[in-house]
């Protein structure tokens, strides 16, 4: 029996309808979670689930608000075998298009401002924790396989630009994104996936494209209007996939 935690992006919250109605925030040493960690055993599966809601449950915390300390410090005291987050992104190269999975091994922090290590909290001494592969190689081998032999056409690979947002990106943003290399374009990332290697957790990023990056998509299609198309048969395939694991 394992237990995987999973760190629910924007969109994801019907793949845990439970996880919606009840429960109350966790508190850590930094405050309170974003929501309730919500544990479900689903009928026939292996796994235990804990599935908490990044931006909560109403989905009102922007990414920069995200008190990812807390979430990430809840989630370790579940003591799960590994993290899995869902993210919502942009594809930036021809080939990210909406609807499409990307389980990124690579990713640029261009974030600001956020509370981004626990080594200045409960420890004073620097912990120079090793990020030269950012997301666990094992976790990432799982859900490419998996994705794969469900024909989900999955990204193998890819790096992960993570922008402050709220706003989305100016296009010239995503061409210097696109020339330092970054596949997908998100804001959620980071810190998420430095804390989760401060506290020793396997984490691994699996990712919805649900638009175009700025710039990049058809002129007078709105990002909103192609999110809106996406997001919901992105999702289904997150949950088909979860549910093979
Ligand atoms: N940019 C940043 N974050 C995002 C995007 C985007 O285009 N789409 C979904 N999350």
């Amino acid at each position: 029996m394992k237990t995987i935690a999973i760190i629910g992006g924007t969109g994801a919250g019907a793949l845990f309808a439970a996880a919606q109605s009840a429960g109350s925030p966790c508190e850590t040493p930094f405050g309170p979670t974003s929501g309730p960690i919500e544990v479900c055993e689903p009928d026939g599966a292996r796994s235990t689930f804990c599935y908490l809601a990044r931006h909560g449950v109403d989905g009102s915390i922007p990414p920069h608000a995200v008190n990812y300390r807390a979430n990430v410090w809840a989630l370790q005291a579940q003591r799960p075998d590994f993290v899995i987050a869902i993210n919502a992104v942009g594809g930036i190269t021809a080939d990210a298009t909406p609807g499409r999975l990307c389980v990124p091994d690579q990713l640029i922090d261009y974030t600001w401002g956020r509370a981004h290590t626990f080594s200045a909290g409960l420890d004073a001494r620097p912990q120079h924790i090793e990020f030269t592969a950012p997301f666990d190689a094992g976790v990432r081998a799982r859900l490419v396989d998996c994705a794969r032999d469900l024909d989900l056409n999955p990204m193998p690979n890819g790096t992960y630009g993570v922008t402050q947002g709220p706003r989305l990106e100016t296009a010239a943003e995503i061409d210097r994104l696109d020339r330092d290399g970054c596949t997908i374009v998100g804001m959620t990332a980071m810190p998420e996936a430095a804390l989760a290697r401060e506290l020793g957790l396997p984490y691994a990023c699996c990712a919805v494209v649900v638009n175009r990056a700025a710039g990049r998509g058809d002129p007078g299609d709105s990002i909103h209007a192609q999110v809106q198309r996406a997001l919901d048969g992105g999702m289904e395939q997150v949950g088909r996939l979860l549910r093979a694991l």
